[in-house]
């Protein structure tokens, strides 16, 4: 079969990676792919948002399935444009990527369908969202409504500091994204990344994971898109599990069916583990990256008939194998990330990190130019150790950071530390 992976990260770095194994697979491409990608796939040099280029592209060089990596093109409605044109692929349509695409839509949703989140209000305008701002307690979170690239959310802890948020907000922070807003209770816990894969009706839970998503050690400063990640996550209890499946997953896929826009692909639930269970922060309509990278790591069986499976309605027949070791990922980021930041400087010694035993290097902001390998983006590259324990993955991993010369580049020293200090036999 012919294949079309579409992004540009560590992620789609990942799905090729553990795509290109499956022996059902006779040519693999990615579009528009980056340095790193180019080892595992034929890269075609077409962007992710480009619907009518990717349907032409598939059609000319027949491929059979398309794996969609982001949100963006999902929520733009490239899964009904492939579906059109006949192609199968890998994603929900528009309608059910509204859960990404609009938190007002996944918010209402979880009302109407008594699933745990924070509790809301949804504004579209200054006056009425600063009145109700002053009636709720501190801190308190604010969030554009659409996709805002992560940045979107602001969890403000005065009230000057909320009334300034929503001003911005409204004042084009987040251009259309922030046309509406949705304001909401802030919960405390610890946060946990769970993904199912879905048809429509059947669920099949993927191995769990977690990430870090502040710029600084000890998990401190901005918020990012993840510094590092790993998989399993000790939070995620066998019962922690059952009851996110019974009162957040299930519900979910059992309204959008009900709703006539059924959801297909990956769900990315964003979790805070409260004392009062599991709760909902957020759903991505895609695979989260650096999660999907540990994921990758840690999967035993052929990738391709699962995320074909979602598309097939023919979940309920299929099965993962995992590794039991833990996977556990460091990302390195060009110096100043995640505010501006230094483009086009060069990385050395990629080749000695990955040779080393038990540890994978996924490119995510790179570039081949005149045989070296250049830095193009905020975060760079993932660097995945394995271990028996989580202290052990997390040596490898540093071990393999330590191999890379790239003096542009920064990364967290602390990755995985809950885990560790959980899993003290380490
Ligand atoms: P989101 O883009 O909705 O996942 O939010 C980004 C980050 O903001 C989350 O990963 C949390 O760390 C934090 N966050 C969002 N909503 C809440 C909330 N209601 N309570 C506490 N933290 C939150
Ligand atoms: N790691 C967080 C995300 O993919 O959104």
């Amino acid at each position: 079969m012919k294949i079309l992976v579409i992004g540009s990260g560590g992620r789609e770095h990942a799905l090729c990676w553990a795509l290109k194994k499956s022996p059902l697979i006779s040519k693999l491409y990615c579009a528009p792919g980056n340095g790193g990608i180019e080892d595992a796939a034929d890269c075609v040099p077409i962007k992710a948002e480009d619907i009518p280029a990717i349907v032409d592209f598939c059609r000319q060089e027949a491929i059979d399935f398309v794996v969609v990596g982001p949100e963006g093109p999902l929520v733009m409605g490239l899964v009904d444009a492939l579906d059109d044109a006949g192609i199968k692929s890998f994603g929900p349509r528009a309608a059910a990527a509204q859960l990404e695409g609009s938190k007002g839509f996944m918010k209402d949703l979880c009302r109407t369908y008594n699933i745990p989140t924070a509790a809301y209000q949804r504004f579209d305008n200054a006056e009425a969202a600063k009145e109700y701002v002053e009636s709720q307690n501190l801190p308190i979170v604010i969030k554009a409504d659409g996709l805002a690239a992560g940045k979107g959310v602001i969890i403000a802890t005065t009230q000057a500091e909320a009334k300034e948020t929503i001003d911005e907000i409204f004042g084009g922070l987040f251009g259309v994204a922030g046309a509406e807003i949705v304001i909401e209770e802030f919960m405390e816990g610890e946060e946990a990344s769970f993904f199912a894969l879905t048809d429509g009706e059947n669920i099949l839970p993927l191995a769990t994971a977690q990430d870090h998503k502040a710029v600084g050690d000890g998990d401190t400063g901005l918020n990012t898109g993840g510094m590092g990640a790993y998989s399993p996550a000790p939070v995620m209890t066998d019962d922690m599990i059952a009851l996110t499946m019974n009162r957040i997953i299930e519900p979910t896929v059992a309204a959008m069916k009900e709703q006539g826009t059924p959801y297909t692909g990956v769900l990315y639930a964003g979790l805070m583990i409260t004392k009062d269970g599991p709760k909902l922060i957020e759903y991505n309509v895609r695979f989260g990256d650096p999660e999907c990278q540990v994921l990758c790591a840690r999967m035993k069986s052929d990738l391709l008939p699962a995320l074909m499976a979602t598309s097939d309605k023919s979940l309920a027949s299929i099965s993962l194998e995992w590794e039991t070791d833990t996977a556990l990922l460091v990302v390195m980021a060009a110096k100043g990330y995640p505010g501006a930041y230094e483009k086009n400087t060069e990385i050395k010694d990629l080749d000695k990190a990955a040779a080393i035993d038990d540890v994978l290097v996924f490119h995510a902001g790179t570039k081949r130019q005149d045989g070296k390998m250049l830095a193009v983006g905020g975060r760079v590259l993932g660097i995945t150790g394995m271990g028996k324990t989580v202290k052990q993955a997390q040596k490898k991993a540093y071990s393999g950071i330590s191999a890379i010369s790239w003096p542009g580049g920064f990364c967290r020293s602390d990755i995985g530390w809950r885990a560790v200090d959980r899993n003290v036999a380490g």
